[in-house]
């Protein structure tokens, strides 16, 4: 163990790794059954300290700020359940995680209304230029009201453009619905029964693009919705349309959405995840005063991040007991391989 990390209780139970610290509310459901090594660093573990850490370890609770892949796996064979303090899980090799019977679990419950309130916020502060206004006013250049001073887009009976209506999506359209707004949405199926009790109407994405005056992404991250809105569909957008993401960086195209912006084909956009993740300090995003950037703080209430915490726990709990997780992304993976092994720790 190294200085950087603190072990919080003597071996004789499960060993878990928690990869940052994470609030006390799931640490302390972890000690209560578990030697529980947590990871100290502000950043992330490097890889060889991951991979040093798991090969002592039952069970894992990862960030989406650490890899895990095949050969992470391979090189800890102990490990049999890994617990993601996030909804999102493109951060783990599901299928090789499936295939070795190593269960996965998520924290989607958590964090849905917290994180639509924040693409809420973002898409009334870009649409109404609100940190440009207050840099302004800070700066002292406030010396008097003007009549063309800092004008914005309406957000009341604009149309917004949701891409993906899952959970965070679903609640979006709630917020919009008090802004009378019109909501389109576009998703791999439809929702005919919140056509029906949210009024939002269903839409082919190229139509979305083009109707819409704000346009919010709320897809996971796959093989097919990485650069799902590139050149092409940027250009699809309507002239001075706002793009809202608070989903994952890489399903935007972030050369093309410099170049839009640029351009001032696109009025603004509002980023809580970018790609790359962090933004080096030098991008040209951060030069743009229509991008407002934030750092991935969707979920970040002080309560959410406890719910998530402690869902994180319970299911990293459940794994190790052989029971079902209550979020398990690959639940097709309990009672296979690893899963199935004998605990050494109950013998
Ligand atoms: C997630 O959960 O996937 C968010 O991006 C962070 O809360």
């Amino acid at each position: 163990m190294s200085a950087s990390q603190t072990e919080r209780q003597p071996a004789g139970k499960p060993r878990v790794y928690v990869t940052r610290r994470i609030p006390e509310a799931g640490l302390r459901l972890l000690d209560a059954a578990c030697a529980v090594s947590v990871w100290q660093g502000d950043d992330p573990p490097q890889r060889a300290t991951l991979e040093r850490a798991l090969r002592e370890a039952d069970g894992a609770l990862t960030l989406l700020t650490d890899e895990i892949d095949a050969s992470l796996l391979d090189a800890c064979p102990r490990l049999r359940v890994i617990s993601n303090f996030a909804v999102g899980y493109d951060n783990v090799d599901i299928a090789a995680a499936t295939a070795r019977g190593i269960v996965v679990g998520n924290t989607p419950d958590a964090l849905t209304e917290t994180t639509a309130d924040l693409a809420f916020a973002l898409l009334l502060a870009v649409a109404r230029r609100l940190p440009e206004a207050a840099n302004y006013a800070r700066a002292g250049r406030w010396t008097t009201w003007g009549p063309l001073l800092m004008l914005g887009a309406d957000i009341h009976h604009a149309t917004l453009g949701l891409v993906g209506l899952g959970r965070i999506g679903t609640e979006v359209a709630k917020r919009a619905r008090g802004f009378d707004m019109r909501v389109l949405y576009y998703n791999r199926q439809r929702h005919p029964a919140e056509e029906q009790t949210l009024g939002v109407e269903y839409a082919a994405l190229d139509g979305l693009l083009t109707q819409a005056d704000f346009v919010s992404l709320h897809t996971p991250l796959t093989d097919e919705t990485t650069h799902l809105i590139d050149a092409h569909r940027l250009r699809q957008m309507k002239r001075g349309a706002f793009l809202i993401n608070t989903a994952r960086g890489p399903i935007v195209e972030t050369d093309a959405l410099v170049a839009a912006l640029r351009d001032g084909a696109l009025g603004g956009a509002a980023l809580d995840v970018t790609d790359p993740e962090p933004l080096p300090a030098d991008h040209p995003l951060y030069s743009l005063s229509n991008a407002l950037i934030t750092p991935h703080i969707g979920s970040a209430s002080r309560a959410t991040r406890d719910a998530m915490a402690m869902q994180a726990a319970r299911n990293l709990l459940a794994g190790l007991r052989g029971e079902p997780l209550s979020r398990a992304v690959n639940p097709q993976a309990q009672g296979h391989g690893r899963s199935a092994a004998p605990r050494p720790w109950e013998a």
